[in-house]
């Protein structure tokens, strides 16, 4: 029942009447249009409308004035005829002017506005032969998240991505395909020096097989040993020539010793912030569609989120690279 007012970006209440305004304002939770508002974690715009002489009347002043206090946004309602035949104050704004605030409203959240942003997502595969790979479980989510945000929020947007599955919306973004790590490396490479921030949020793997058999390997004896060699990492080697004014951030993925793990790449890397998820929490990590982050930040500090859907968790992730980075 507070599932919906968790998960916007904006709740809207157009129009609202003299009733729910008096029950917002007081707390009262007797449906569900009451339980959403008291559990929104977003911004709230509210649309009245009534009669005039109701909209005039002292006690709706006051309770508007309350819920202006409490940091919510109220469209005055415009002059016009109204439902009872009397003519005032009293008709909800306008839907194109409603849009218009709403549009706005978002314009101004854009923080973001003119930075390049380049996010590395998903897995990536390293071929064994022609018909088989070693990869990980990264569904792309976490990253898809990213770069909606940042592009909601003003930035273009560079995605290198590793293979998924999911339906994204390329257009709205540069985007790369790619397969191995390797692969990864050469295109992030090319575009790195006219970034203001990336983000290394791809699950690269480690090592590769030493060599690519060139056709499918067949089933022979009882074993097969498969020798592997280190693939290279992107955003060590990237961060090597990071320039004074870019932002890098990285994630980690633990199953151990992950604060302490996740600090050490912090430094290794040359990271602004890294975000910690870890394996062991439910609802965080690979594949899922919400996650649980830890962000350390290269000053010392640290925040922790609550599990949340991945499009917040993002949007939290935003917040902290606005502080970084001397920030957390
Ligand atoms: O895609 P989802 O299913 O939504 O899952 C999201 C996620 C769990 C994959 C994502 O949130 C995440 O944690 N990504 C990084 C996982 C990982 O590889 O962590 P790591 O601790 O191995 O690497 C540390 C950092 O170095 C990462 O920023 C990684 O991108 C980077 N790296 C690692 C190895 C390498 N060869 N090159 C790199 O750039």
């Amino acid at each position: 029942h507070v599932e919906l007012g968790l998960w916007a970006d904006l709740f809207l209440v157009a129009p609202i009447t003299a009733n729910s305004i008096a029950k917002f304002a007081n707390g009262l939770c007797d449906n569900l249009l009451t339980a959403t508002y008291l559990s929104a974690r977003c911004p709230v715009i509210l649309a009245p409308a009534m009669d005039l002489d109701m909209f005039q009347h002292p006690s709706v002043q006051a309770n508007l004035a309350k819920l202006n206090s409490f940091g919510n946004n109220i469209l005055d309602p415009e002059s016009g005829e109204l439902a009872s035949g009397l003519s005032g104050q009293g008709r909800m704004m306008e839907p194109e002017n409603i849009l218009k605030r709403l549009e706005k409203f978002f314009k101004d959240r854009e923080d973001f506005k003119k930075k390049k942003v380049l996010i590395t997502m998903g897995p990536t595969q390293e071929a064994l032969d022609p018909v088989r790979f070693i990869s990980n479980h990264s569904s792309g989510k976490m990253g898809i998240a990213l770069a909606n945000a940042f592009r909601n929020r003003g930035a273009e947007v560079y995605v290198i991505s590793g293979p998924i599955s999911l339906k994204v919306d390329k257009e709205s973004f540069h985007w790369k395909d790619v397969k191995s790590a390797k692969e990864m490396y050469h295109e992030a490479k090319l575009l790195q020096a006219k970034m203001d921030i990336c983000v290394f949020a791809a699950a690269v793997a480690d090592y590769a097989p030493a060599e690519i058999a060139p056709e499918k390997i067949k089933k022979s004896d009882s074993e097969l040993t498969i020798k592997m060699v280190k693939n290279v990492d992107i955003a060590f080697e990237l961060g090597k020539i990071k320039k004074p004014g870019q932002l890098h951030i990285g994630f980690a993925l633990e199953t151990e010793n992950e604060a302490e793990n996740a600090k050490a790449k912090l430094d290794k890397k040359n990271f602004d912030l890294i975000v910690l998820n870890s394996m062991k929490e439910s609802g965080a990590g690979f594949q899922v569609d919400t996650n649980r982050v830890h962000i350390y930040g290269s000053g010392g500090g640290s925040i922790s989120s609550e599990v949340a859907e991945k499009s917040k968790i993002a949007e939290l992730i935003l917040d902290q690279i606005k502080l970084a980075p001397i920030g957390v």
